[in-house]
């Protein structure tokens, strides 16, 4: 038969119209090159606000697919947005129990706002669609389109971390969150360690049954099928962005500043999961155990803020630039400054073009589901001339990404010594290195991430057949 359309739901939505801003995160991109390639409707949250919430769907026709957003009411996004999400499940689901938030009404906003979601997307989806739910902050809008008489397959697509089971256990309603998933079909996490951790506490904590080879999970009457699913960049967008006439200009531009110093560079939402603080003292240790040196690099580090209504995240902006500028303070020179520390966004042509000009990618987060910096850092380099990626072991990306310096980011000494061999690594090393990371970020992208889940979407036993 026919394709079929695919929804795509996820709070944030990318315009269908106009460039590459700064200001998304990778998903939204990731999403989009998807978006394009199959067509349909992607459907979300407005980012915007109003008086009264009406389920007012505004559509917009673009290059390739629909965008259908929602506006939503102040309290709403206090308690679903700013609460839920990002003061309850995203420390959570980074393993930092120390930040999350455990309240009622934080718990109630964010089922109303998924059942405002649902109520609004529901009459959007026609019988022979395919839904794919992205992120933590629609866990439950299967249940409620169940609930809602929708029996075509749905998947849901988790970009985070999934917890382990003892942290997890700590959220009062983790079992009932946990039960809503037993609505999809087919769920998705990046890693077999996260598809694990989901597995112990479906298994441990609630009872659910999982059959010998660990794919296919029964509970409740319901059966859902769970998959190991890394998402990847738009690998040939990406390097074209970084042959563009702006990456090209840029790349000049930053050598030209860097007067004949390596740069090394992190490009990193302002989040306390990207290891900012360890990252800058890693940095700051290699300046003091490697006092020849010193002055032949610099550490340019581009961090946007996000989420600036959430407590958590004002307070990592204040330490670091406290920190950033104690290091500068302490150890610039006349002629030196050893940190670039730009709370800014730039666009992705501009970014290609600074990945090119460096000489070191640190991408150091304590936690992250996937990390696509890491693969755009690769797809951006100079294959004569690569630079080389220092990576994160708790970064999702590990997993794919194992001929990357991989370094524990909580200890400083293991930063400064990376940053060592990566400063003095031969480029044979460096070209070997780089060809194998670019095989794989070439293989396995975001095209290659959408199939492999829709692919299994689509041939799980519909609901419609089984009634
Ligand atoms: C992460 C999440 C995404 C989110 C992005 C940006 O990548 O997995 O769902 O969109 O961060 O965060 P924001 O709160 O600005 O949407």
């Amino acid at each position: 038969g026919a394709l079929s359309r695919l929804i795509v739901i996820s709070n944030r939505v990318a315009p269908a119209e106009g460039s590459h801003s700064g200001a998304q995160g990778g998903l939204a991109v990731a999403l989009q090159s998807a978006l394009r390639e199959m067509g349909g409707i992607w459907f979300g949250w407005s980012g915007g606000q109003t008086d009264v919430f009406t389920g007012q769907v505004n559509l917009q026709r673009g290059d390739g697919y629909t965008t259908a957003t929602v506006d939503l009411e102040e309290q709403d996004i206090d308690e679903y947005y700013n609460g839920y999400a990002n003061r309850t499940l995203w420390p959570l689901f980074h393993y930092r129990m120390d930040l999350a938030e455990y309240e009622r009404g934080f718990a109630g906003g964010y089922q109303r706002v998924n059942e405002r979601f649902a109520d609004t997307v529901r009459p959007l989806i026609e019988q022979d669609d395919t839904v794919w739910i992205q992120d933590y902050h629609m866990i439950p809008l299967g249940q409620e389109l169940r609930r809602r008489g929708c029996a075509n397959r749905i998947g849901f697509f988790l970009h985070t971390p999934w917890p382990p089971r003892r942290l997890l256990a700590t959220l009062p309603e983790a079992n009932e969150l946990v039960e809503t998933l037993f609505a999809y079909d087919v769920l998705g996490f990046h890693t077999a360690e996260w598809l694990e951790s989901f597995c112990d506490f479906a298994r441990l904590e609630m009872g659910a049954d999982i059959e010998e080879d660990g794919d296919v999970i029964r509970f409740g009457g319901r059966t859902v099928r769970v998959i190991v699913c890394p998402i990847g960049i738009d690998t040939a967008e990406f390097r074209a962005l970084a042959a563009s006439d702006t990456a090209q200009h840029t790349c000049r531009q930053m050598e030209r500043s860097a007067v004949g110093r390596a740069m090394i560079v992190g490009v990193d939402r302002l989040d306390y999961s990207k290891g900012l603080e360890e990252r800058l003292l890693g940095f700051e240790r290699f300046l003091l155990e490697h006092p020849e040196e010193r002055k032949e690099l610099f550490l340019l580090q581009i961090a946007p803020p996000s989420r600036a209504s959430v407590g958590s995240y004002q307070r990592i902006r204040n330490t670091l630039e406290g920190l950033s500028g104690r290091i500068n303070g302490e150890h610039a020179d006349l002629d030196w400054v050893p940190i670039r520390y730009v709370n800014q966004g730039y666009p992705r042509d501009v970014l290609a073009g600074v990945y090119r000009a460096s000489r070191i990618g640190l991408v150091t987060p304590l936690r992250d589901g996937m990390n696509l910096v890491a693969k755009e850092y690769v797809a951006a380099q100079d294959p004569g001339d690569p630079g080389v990626l220092i990576l994160s072991r708790f970064a999702g990306a590990a997993a794919q990404m194992q001929e990357a310096v991989l370094v524990n980011p909580y200890s400083a000494e293991e930063i400064s010594d990376a940053i060592l061999t990566a400063l003095r690594m031969p480029r044979d090393e460096r070209i070997a290195r780089w060809r194998a990371l670019m095989d794989g970020v070439e293989r396995e992208d975001v095209m290659w991430w959408r199939k492999r889940f829709t692919d299994e979407l689509i041939a799980a036993p519909s609901l419609a057949e089984v009634d």
